[in-house]
């Protein structure tokens, strides 16, 4: 519960094939550099069999490797080497729509009076008047798709690609149990659930112009859903994990997903902090309310700065101190750290021209560039283009090159992830707010403390693009242990001063 997991999304991190595309023996040969980097865990996107209309989002058969990343025995041998390391590994479970191409969906379609036509949602009408005003999340436009051979509607909150399962279809949460188990008696150790907190529907029609964010959902439905989807993963022996990608920015309603009293999520996602500015007034009021929401609770919250999904946090923020005191603040925080793979070499988004694009929602191409692993011209792949442009500056920003780095953004993130290693009070500590400072400027600072027994940290994070004067709590005779400035300042005593951005991770002198 208290591991940093790091984010791979296949396609991208390393080809071995020669394809220009990511795979599994791409994973297997970052092995021992993520062991290096000190990460507990990893979590792959999908790997599935798939047409690729969403890279993977779109299922073609829950039990099986496509070959674009490999094969089954692969995925197996990635498990044990994963393990041998002492890493655990998450695979990426859909659960809310497979792809059209899915035995499933195509047995559906085949006839009405099919036994798998009930497995997805379709309405009856007419193909010039779609059953209502719903949305797609993307691409732009309805959320319902005209099916000619029998004619009827069906929903899809994605693309057409991806039809929505009919989780009310006591088959259909059976079949997606035994996917859940397939992976389980192989090994995996637990999986991130896509968009888990959409699968309890409510396909009363309503109007509702909104649900491009919100879908139709049902969340009492939803919430005992879950709970069923936990007690397939409690039978299992182990630290088996279920993360919800319940993507709701509130924060009470996300906790509600992981209250240990109701058994439904171990983990969920909080993504709130990928969309409020970077000000120490944001960060402030967020952390003091999900203090205040998990604590009373009981629960344990998660942090993200980056995904598959968005823009990457170097490019949000503009600037590469900000950058590096954002690695220092995630890997202090109370809870589980998801951290997306090219972060620790401080990547930024890849430029992709419009003929290059990939993404049906169009705007995630940059995020998803293949990472460099060594200086041109292949950056560590094979000599196949690969499928998006390398991210810029991709011969300085590379790990071979950061390595050699005592400097680099990657040996503050090795540095980092070992402090919390070492440090229970960071690792799995109480965490505290500290006051805001008094003078100018006090305010353009946050500062929390961690303690478990006699184990304290303080961490101090800068939120601007100047010197700030910051007051330690008395009487410990604070040391620097973690600078997102310099290492020099590591292992001397806190001065009271914070560079432009910087964050520091304080330990009693
Ligand atoms: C989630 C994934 C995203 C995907 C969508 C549909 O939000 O993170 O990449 O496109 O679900 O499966």
């Amino acid at each position: 519960m208290d591991a940093v997991v790091y984010q791979i999304y296949p396609r991208s991190l390393r080809d071995t094939s020669g394809d220009g595309v990511g795979d599994l023996g791409g994973v297997r040969r970052q092995l021992d550099h993520l062991a290096w980097l000190g990460v507990d865990a990893l979590w792959l996107s999908p790997i599935f069999p798939s047409p690729m209309a969403d890279h993977g989002y779109d299922v073609a058969d829950y039990c099986d490797v496509d070959p674009v990343f490999g094969t089954l025995e692969e995925l197996d041998l990635l498990v044990a080497e994963a393990h041998e390391r002492g890493l655990k590994l998450l695979l990426d479970w859909v659960p809310n729509h497979s792809s059209d191409a899915h035995p499933w969906f195509v047995a559906a379609r085949s006839s009405r009076d099919d036994p798998k036509r009930d497995w997805y949602l379709w309405v009856e009408g007419s193909p010039d008047q779609a059953p209502n005003d719903w949305k797609a999340a993307f691409p732009p436009g309805p959320a319902w798709t005209w099916d000619e051979g029998t004619g009827a509607w069906y929903y899809h909150r994605y693309t057409p690609q991806q039809p929505d399962l009919n989780w009310n279809n006591p088959e259909v949460e059976a079949a997606m149990h035994d996917t859940l188990r397939f992976w389980l008696d192989r090994g995996v150790d637990g999986f991130r659930m896509d968009v888990v907190h959409q699968i309890g529907k409510d396909m009363s029609l309503v109007s509702n112009p909104d649900t491009a964010v919100d879908g139709p959902s049902d969340p009492e439905r939803n919430h005992e859903l879950v709970r069923g989807i936990r007690t397939v993963i409690d039978a299992y022996e182990g630290d088996r994990v279920a993360v919800g990608e319940a993507y709701i920015l509130d924060v009470a309603q996300v906790a509600r997903y992981v209250d240990p009293a109701a058994r439904e999520l171990h983990l969920s996602f909080n993504f709130l902090p990928l969309w409020f500015p970077w000000t120490a007034a944001d960060w402030r009021k967020h952390l003091d309310e999900v203090l205040r929401v998990y604590g009373d609770l009981g629960a344990w919250p998660t942090w993200v700065l980056g995904s598959h999904d968005i823009p990457r946090i170097r490019t949000r923020l503009g600037r590469d101190d900000a950058a590096r005191s954002a690695a220092v603040l995630l890997l202090t925080l109370r809870g589980t750290v998801f951290l997306y793979a090219g972060d620790e070499l401080g990547l930024q988004d890849a430029v992709v021209p419009p003929e290059l694009v990939q993404d049906p929602a169009a705007f995630r191409d940059g995020c998803r560039a293949p990472i460099p692993w060594e200086p041109g011209p292949d950056h560590g792949w094979t000599s196949a283009t690969p499928w998006l442009p390398w991210p810029p500056e991709a011969d300085e920003r590379n790990a071979a090159v950061l390595r050699d780095d005592p400097a680099s953004i990657l040996y503050l993130v090795r540095r980092t992830l070992a402090a919390r290693k070492a440090s229970p009070a960071l690792r799995e500590g109480a965490m505290a707010l500290l006051p805001e400072g008094t003078g100018a400027g006090a305010t353009d600072v946050v500062a929390w403390e961690r303690t478990a027994g006699d184990d304290r940290r303080v961490v101090v994070v800068s939120f601007v693009a100047e010197p700030r004067g910051w007051d330690a709590p008395e009487g410990s005779g604070w040391v620097v242990e973690v600078s997102s400035a310099t290492e020099e300042r590591e292992g001397k005593p806190f001065d009271g001063l914070l560079e432009s951005h910087e964050a520091v991770v304080l330990r009693p002198g």
